[in-house]
């Protein structure tokens, strides 16, 4: 106001004043506005700190506004504040800003119904909401919403019907109300969306309605997307109008009847085309990529001239075609096979005939095909070899016959084949060129001849399923190198030997139904299958353990005496009672007996005796285990072992505080920890820990483990990880217990023990039956068992309905089988953890490999898991570990 005095000077003046005023006022009173918007918002993370009135950015600068580019007036076209955790109020004086078009406020966290009085922004056309927590119907004022262009309410919970006002929105574009509550009917106001570009009413579970006619109507649609919305009836005849579209997507509706004859011929800028999961039948329009529906639709189209041949596509840009889970049947559209772009054709689920033809060649893009449990019948053909974008092609439970073409897997991206189920003849070809096959299935054929000894090339080969074939000859000894996790070669006339690594993981069913078949396990032993080979090995093997055990002992024996002095408080011979303590326990061997008779065991043990827990008279609590004397080691060399134990110092490693005995029974005093076992936790119906928690307790086991086997002189195999052997502290630091014990009864006692009570463990590396020297990698494939209880939150050995199975092979079972590391993970652990989860799983699938050479060592194990932390996590796990974390046990 004091402005306007100036005015009564000169013209010039004036002007200039006035330019002044309304520049200076128009500037403030935008950024006022700004600021009261601001102000019913909450920003909870601070993001919108630029808009303030003390900041020196103009306005215009501020955080997701955007200007004219007038620099004379400058005025607020655009707010983007998408992404910002915003909540609180969407205020109506934002439309105080005349020039607003555009306002993105999608991905934050507005918990209100649907903004109305944002109406009154004149200039507003696009209002994108999408993904927060909008409720409420769509009121029948949605009409005041006249000028807008683009509106996006998708992914919020907007529910009752669209109201039939929604029709005079007539200048929209984009009409996005895909993943809401809505339901009812549809009104038949589609019509009236002329310029219309995409519409997407997916994923409205409640909608029940028919696809509404008129959609038919908007020539410039170029995406329909009402998957998973509950549409029944008929597709619309009218959808031949929609000339531009570019997606359509009607899956998983509840549609049914035919595809209308004419519509494949309308649909010439098609990408992709998805009915897959509906209730369609009879044949397929004949016409979806035929240049004859084309003349007959499009005479306006008239470049075809003269007599056109049948061959000439209309589907040019198709790159997707998804028919499956119906009830189609019929010839296959056999054009589809060659067109250009295709790169996905999935069928399968349905009662297609028809033939693969040998044109395929021409579809240079394609990469998955799936068209199982069909009625094709026809040869493999050759073309099919020559397309090498192929990644994927399943085709199991058909017709199919012939002799496979010898270039059958010559994609050098192919993953998995699949012809299982139908009648294919002749020898299976090698195959040399697609090394990254993954998965071949051959099953339920008529295969004569050998199993091609290329396949143990196929460095990734992991499923090979050839049973019920007629397949003769040996089994090639090379597929013992691969990590096979499903090997069936059941019912066909194989014969020899099988090689041992085939068999050892892996269920002997799958080698039945082969008479002509020998080897350990089978019906048929193997007449020259006599063990000789092993002596000249185990001697260099003995006497080279022999001067280690010198060197080792004699370092032994040093850091043992002198530890020994240091704390031995008390060595006694009373009473046949031996005992030594490496840490001042203050009490006596008789105190000892008498409190665990008292006390009783806890837990049942493991094979080699009872734990039972005592209180000192210090008040501190001890756990003792109970082993079996085999009287193998003098006393002398007992002491000497138990005390090789004893002076491990690793935070995750339980401490050996002392040891008694006597002729029957050896008694290991160690620290007590008071949270259990993992095993214990694993087993219980309620387990649930966080995956941080559960990462901090794999990499501690796997630095137990690396320290064991490399850093501790002399180096020691554990032998025996498993869940119930590593125990939690009251942080949850883990610690591995009951390790090297074959070094205190001794290795025959030891070996003994362990067959008794687990030769079956899931924890025994497949080589554990036939290795006769215990091995680093065996403690890797356990420790890789336990990785895999972490992951999955599941037992290593756990009942099934259908029979018990180990958790290393289901977990592959399931990988392989659905091709998703995903539904192995513990469901109890939320999505934010998935990453890791599966670097983990990657990690464990390697520890826990048929060929022991392809293992990690514990080292890096220990690395490839550190590095599936943050750092910072890794920084607090080493200082205060569960600061952060509530354990929910
Ligand atoms: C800035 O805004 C705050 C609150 O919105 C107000 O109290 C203050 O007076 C304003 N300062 C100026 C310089 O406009
Ligand atoms: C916005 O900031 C840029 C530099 O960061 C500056 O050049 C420009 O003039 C500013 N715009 C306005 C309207 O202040
Ligand atoms: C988002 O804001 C809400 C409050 O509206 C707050 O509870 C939540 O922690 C915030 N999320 C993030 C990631 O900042
Ligand atoms: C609205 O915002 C979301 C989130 O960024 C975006 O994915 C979507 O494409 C936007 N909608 C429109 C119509 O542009
Ligand atoms: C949204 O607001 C309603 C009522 O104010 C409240 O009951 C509800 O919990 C809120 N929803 C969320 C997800 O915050
Ligand atoms: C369709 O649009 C016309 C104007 O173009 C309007 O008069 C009519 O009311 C609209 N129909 C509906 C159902 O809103
Ligand atoms: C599909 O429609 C049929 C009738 O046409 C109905 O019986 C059936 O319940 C519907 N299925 C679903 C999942 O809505
Ligand atoms: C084969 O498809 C039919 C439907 O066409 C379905 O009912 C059947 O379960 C499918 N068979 C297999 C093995 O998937
Ligand atoms: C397998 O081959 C034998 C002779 O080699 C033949 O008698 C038999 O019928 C064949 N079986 C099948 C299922 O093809």
């Amino acid at each position: 106001m004091a402005n306007t005095s100036h005015c009564s000077c000169s013209f010039l003046l004036c002007l200039l004043c006035i330019t002044i005023f309304t520049r200076s006022s128009a500037a403030s009173t935008e950024a006022d506005i700004l600021l009261s918007f601001k102000a019913s918002i909450d920003d909870y993370r601070n993001y919108l700190s630029s808009w303030s009135n003390t900041s020196t950015a103009h306005y215009c600068n501020w955080t997701g506004v955007t200007c004219t580019t007038a620099p004379s007036s400058p005025s607020v076209t655009s707010l983007n504040l998408q992404s910002l955790n915003l909540s609180g109020d969407i205020s109506s004086s934002i439309c105080e800003l005349s020039g607003l078009t555009d306002l993105n406020l999608a991905d934050n966290a507005f918990n209100q119904s649907i903004p109305l009085h944002l109406s009154q922004c004149s200039s507003l056309e696009t209002l994108n909401l999408s993904n927060n927590l909008i409720w409420g119907p769509i009121p029948n004022q949605v009409s005041q919403f006249g000028s807008l262009k683009v509106l996006d309410l998708s992914r919020n919970r907007v529910e009752g019907k669209i109201p039939e006002s929604i029709g005079s929105l007539v200048n929209l574009q984009v009409l996005n109300l895909g993943s809401n509550l809505l339901s009812g009917s549809v009104p038949s106001v589609f019509g009236n969306f002329s310029e219309l570009v995409i519409l997407d009413l997916s994923q409205n579970p409640y909608l029940v309605n028919e696809i509404p006619s008129d959609i038919g109507k908007l020539e410039k649609l170029e995406q329909l997307l009402l998957q998973s919305s509950g549409f029944h009836g008929e597709i619309p005849a009218s959808f031949v109008g929609l000339q531009s579209l570019i997606i359509l997507d009607l899956s998983q509706n509840n549609l049914s009847g035919e595809v209308p004859q004419t519509l494949g011929s309308s649909l010439k800028n098609l990408v992709s085309f998805d009915v897959s999961q509906n209730r369609l039948l009879g044949s397929f329009p004949d016409g979806i990529c035929n240049a004859k529906g084309l003349i007959n639709l499009s005479p306006h189209k008239n470049f075809f001239t003269g007599s056109i041949p049948n061959s000439i596509h209309v589907c040019l840009n198709l790159e997707r075609f998804q028919v499956q889970n119906n009830d189609f049947s019929d010839d296959f559209p056999e054009k589809l096979w060659s067109l250009p772009r295709i790169k996905l054709i999935r069928a399968e689920n349905n009662r297609f005939s028809g033939q693969l033809p040998d044109s395929i060649s021409m579809a240079a893009q394609l990469e998955q095909v799936q068209i199982d449990n069909n009625s094709f019948t026809s040869k493999i053909p050759h073309g099919l070899g020559l397309v090498k974008s192929l990644y994927r092609f399943s085709a199991s439970l058909n017709g199919f016959y012939g002799e496979l073409p010898p270039n059958f897997c010559d994609s050098p991206v192919m993953s998995i084949m699949n012809f299982s189920q139908n009648s294919i003849s002749g020898h299976i070809p090698e195959l040399k060129k697609c090394r990254k096959l993954v998965s071949l299935s051959l099953a339920d054929n008529s295969f004569t001849g050998e199993i091609p000894p290329s396949l143990a090339e196929l460095q990734v080969l992991t499923y090979l399923d050839l049973s019920h074939n007629n397949l003769t000859g040996p089994i090639p000894p090379g597929l013992q190198n691969l990590k096979l996790a499903l090997f069936n070669v059941s019912f066909n006339q194989l014969s020899g030997k099988v090689p041992y690594s085939l068999i050892s993981g892996l269920p002997a069913s799958f080698l039945q139904g082969n008479p002509g078949l020998c080897g350990p396990g089978l019906p048929n032993s193997c007449s020259e299958d006599q063990p000789k080979h092993h002596t000249s090995g185990l001697t260099t093997l003995t006497s080279a353990m022999i001067s280690v055990a010198f060197v080792l002992g004699t370092v032994m024996i040093a850091v043992g005496y002198f530890m020994f002095h240091r704390y031995s408080k008390r060595k006694s011979q009373a009473g046949g009672w031996r005992s030594v303590f490496f840490y001042p326990l203050r009490v006596t061997e008789h105190d000892l007996v008498i409190g665990m008779n008292e006390k009783g065991a806890v837990g049942s043990g493991g094979p080699f005796g009872r734990v039972y827990v005592l209180s000192l008279p210090s008040g501190e609590l001890v756990a003792i285990k109970k082993l079996v004397n085999f009287g193998c080691n003098s006393s002398k060399t007992l002491k000497t072992e138990v005390k090789t134990l004893a002076k491990i110092r690793h935070k995750n490693i339980t401490k050996v505080l002392g040891f008694f005995h006597s002729d029957e029974s050896i008694f290991l005093i160690y620290e007590f920890l008071q949270n259990g076992s993992v095993g214990d936790l694993i087993c219980r119906q309620d387990f649930q820990l966080q995956w941080t928690i559960r990462l901090r307790i794999a990499i501690g086991v796997a630095q137990g483990l690396a320290y064991l086997h490399k850093d501790y002189v002399p180096h020691l195999l554990h032998r025996n990880v498993k869940s119930k052997n590593i125990l939690l502290d009251a942080d949850f630091e883990p610690k591995l217990t009951d390790f090297a014990l074959d070094r205190i009864v001794g290795e025959a006692a030891f070996e003994s023990t362990m067959a008794s009570e687990s030769v079956l463990s899931c924890y025994n590396a497949p080589e554990y039956g036939y290795c006769k020297k215990a091995t680093e990698q065996m403690d890797v494939y356990s420790f890789g068992v336990v990785l895999l209880e972490l992951i999955t939150g599941r037992q290593a050995e756990q009942a099934e309905p259908e029979g018990s199975l180990d958790i290393v092979k289901w977990v592959r079972r399931k990988i392989n089988i659905t091709n998703g590391a995903l539904l192995v993970l513990d469901p109890k652990i939320s999505n934010s953890a998935q990453q890791e989860m599966v670097g983990a799983l990657d990690i464990a699938l390697r520890c826990t490999s048929v060929m022991p050479e392809k293992r990690p060592s514990m080292f890096e194990v220990v690395r490839a898991l550190q590095s599936l932390t943050p750092k910072t996590s890794l920084l607090n796990s080493g200082l205060s570990p569960l600061e952060e974390h509530s354990i929910p046990v």
